[in-house]
């Protein structure tokens, strides 16, 4: 189900009036639509406004905003306001306020100061929601349902008695007996053997290290608990206001949800990110969240939150120089938003976001600010015909949560410097300077489409994935430390790499992580007047090669003249983290005829949406494009063709003539 109410590209942002008086409530409203803004986001912190005390409402406030929203062509992205339960339910029931692994109890005070398992919470949130949506279910601004806000963010995980209760019933629901939980725990390790569930805790702090299968299947249940309490109040939603859309505000690349699961839930993906403007390569990390948030449900997404300029919540929170808000803005799009809204409308007076930029900055209309709000707003409404195109990638990242839960465990792995997200951006990272678009897949997709699959790291892996990817007839690059546990967190009988042994035609004999300082050095060919050698580091294995070609030796070290990379048939697999993967992954993208959506040079970032060709400088130097086909400029009007100078931290979206067919892409 999509946006049906509002229509072209989201413009807007978190709307706080609460924190204002009424009188500034009609010059926002004023300003909102001079500035283009079409969709504001309301309520999300309200819950102890709109419900002062137990069951008794003051939805007076919310009624006036939401009825000049309208007046003023603004829809509401309408939170249920239950991202912090009211100081009244907390005191009431104390045992709503999250634990932490110390057994140390939060108190009141911030946001989200609850505990996901916790029933009395769960229910105050419903009889809120249903509230909300049978009040303003007729509302004709009411466009999209907002639950909760930034699940996780603060609270992902609670340790008390009530969490743990929930969480032995849910180990229940998975192993059936205690039995099967002693099996898949490997309990007769160090002693754990349990004789019944209730002997059962979440991982809280202990002497040493905790089993680590009861880690993987914490991180699993919070993701889940979280999960059930978005649904609980999701079902209210619908029942009550069918039509209307529902989501809940990702965070990005986040380790504590699988958002895979997540997505399935929610009627429209948004996402918020935080690039960091002092960082010169944040971009190129934001990109690949915004791949992924593209990638959860094949279809776009909505920028619901970022900053018009400098955030709170650094140790040094730097501002967007000029040009940088639009071109991020238009960034998003490019990797296939229908919107770009932000946290938030007016800068707060007060509270811990009171330096957090604003899209109506303390100095007014006659900010900075202002007038990049002004410019942003007319550019959006410019490309409005962009809404609704779709990205097609040939290459495909995969991503699988129990994997990075399992590679990502405290205290009892090989190296804790294999980070999936660096994995993941050791691959992104060169694809995106070159123009390639790229997916991300989850375990079990269908494949078929794509040319290349890059599984950077498969940690966990069952026998049911491996043919999956055996079965994947294009081009397979599989990273180290693979193959090596079931969904358990228990070693595949044999080692490394598992199931996928046939597949890549090796055995993992001993993996060689490599202490900080410490490289090995991989030389590709025969080496003699071929291509300098490339340093790895952080991770290298020692590999017997059963029934595949060596493409690259180590060459020193322990390892010197061991296999590093090898290939059987289609299937290449890396035993180490090399400082560049551009000589493999060169080769592969060669061989599979991957072609990038433009020629461009360092700095530029080229993105294709159907007919709509973006191209976005990053750098602060004009940057010159080649284009292959002539087309208009939407920001501009003008029509380009050969080669175009883009200017610093500026952008071009090309409308060119067709979509390009299979192929040419
Ligand atoms: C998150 C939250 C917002 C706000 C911003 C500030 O995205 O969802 O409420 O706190 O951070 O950056």
């Amino acid at each position: 189900m999509g946006l049906t109410r509002v229509s072209g590209l989201l413009f807007g942002g978190d709307y706080n009036p609460e924190q204002w008086p009424e009188h500034v409530w009609d010059e926002d409203a004023r300003l909102m639509a001079e500035a283009g803004v079409n969709m504001a986001t309301v309520a999300v912190f309200s819950w102890s406004r709109l419900e002062p005390s137990p069951g008794e409402y003051d939805f007076g406030w919310l009624d006036r905003i939401l009825d000049l929203l309208h007046e003023h062509g603004v829809a509401a992205d309408l939170a249920t306001a239950t991202a912090t339960p009211p100081p009244w339910l907390v005191r009431e029931h104390p045992e709503v306020l999250p634990v932490d692994a110390g057994g140390t109890r939060l108190d009141f005070g911030s946001r989200q100061s609850y505990c996901p398992s916790s029933p009395v919470f769960r229910e105050a949130t419903v009889r809120l929601a249903r509230a909300m949506a049978e009040r303003y279910a007729d509302h004709p601004a009411l466009a999209m349902w907002h639950i909760g806000n930034e699940y996780a963010d603060h609270t992902l995980e609670c340790f008390c008695e009530e969490s743990a209760r929930h969480f032995r019933r849910w180990l229940q629901a998975r192993y059936g007996s205690v039995q099967g939980l002693n099996a898949a725990w490997g309990t007769s390790c160090w002693g754990q053997h349990y004789t019944a569930f209730d002997q059962v805790n979440p991982p809280r702090k202990a002497p040493g290290p905790v089993n680590p299968a009861q880690v993987l299947d914490w991180r699993r249940f919070c993701s889940d608990a979280l999960l059930e309490c978005f649904e609980l109040e999701k079902a209210v939603l619908r029942e009550v206001t069918p039509d209307i859309p529902v989501t809940t505000n990702f965070m990005s690349i986040l380790h504590g949800l699988d958002y895979w699961k997540w997505a399935e839930a929610e009627d429209i993906v948004s996402d918020d990110a935080y690039p960091d403007p002092a960082d010169p390569a944040s971009h190129v990390a934001v990109a690949l969240s915004y791949d992924l948030m593209r990638s959860l449900r094949r279809q776009p997404w909505i920028l619901l939150e970022q900053a018009s300029s400098a955030v709170s919540w650094r140790e040094v929170n730097a501002p967007k120089p000029p040009g940088m808000m639009r071109l991020h803005s238009l960034q998003a799009l490019a990797h296939g938003a229908d919107g770009a809204m932000f946290f938030q409308w007016r800068q707060a007076k007060y509270g811990p976001e009171k330096f957090h930029s604003a899209l109506l900055p303390h100095g007014g209309t006659a900010s900075r600010g202002w007038q990049d709000t002004l410019r942003l707003g007319a550019d959006l409404g410019r490309l409005a015909e962009i809404a609704g195109s779709q990205t097609r990638a040939d290459v495909a990242l995969l991503l699988d949560w129990d994997s990075w839960w399992g590679l990502e465990a405290p205290e009892s792995m090989p190296s804790n410097r294999l980070r999936l997200k660096e994995l993941l951006q050791s691959w992104y990272g060169p694809m995106h300077a070159r123009g390639i678009a790229v997916d991300l897949v989850p375990m079990g997709r269908d494949l078929s489409g794509y040319r290349v699959v890059i599984a950077p790291n498969l940690y966990m892996c069952t026998p049911e994935q491996a043919e999956w990817l055996a079965a994947f007839g294009g081009h397979l690059v599989v990273g180290p430390f693979s193959g090596v546990v079931d969904p358990a967190d228990q070693i595949h009988d044999g080692g490394a790499p598992g199931p996928l042994r046939e597949l890549l035609g090796l055995t993992v004999d001993e993996f060689w992580p490599l202490p900080d300082g410490q490289l090995q050095r991989v030389r590709f060919g025969t080496g003699d007047g071929g291509a300098p050698a490339v340093p790895a580091r952080t991770w290298a294995e020692w590999l017997r090669v059963e029934d595949a070609e060596v493409l690259a030796r180590y060459e020193g070290g322990d390892l010197d003249g061991q296999a590093a990379i090898t290939r059987r048939g289609r299937a290449t697999y890396l035993s180490c983290l090399l400082d560049d993967v551009t000589p493999v992954l060169s080769e592969v993208l060669a061989a599979a005829g991957v072609q990038p959506v433009a020629e461009v040079p360092h700095g530029v970032e080229a993105t294709r949406r159907g007919r709509y060709l973006f191209l976005l400088n990053h750098s602060t130097a004009p940057a010159p494009v080649d284009l292959r086909e002539p087309g208009t400029d939407l920001l501009t009007g003008r029509h380009l063709s050969g080669r175009i100078d883009i200017p610093p931290r500026d952008a071009v979206v090309l409308r060119t003539g067709a979509e390009p067919t299979e192929g040419e892409r």
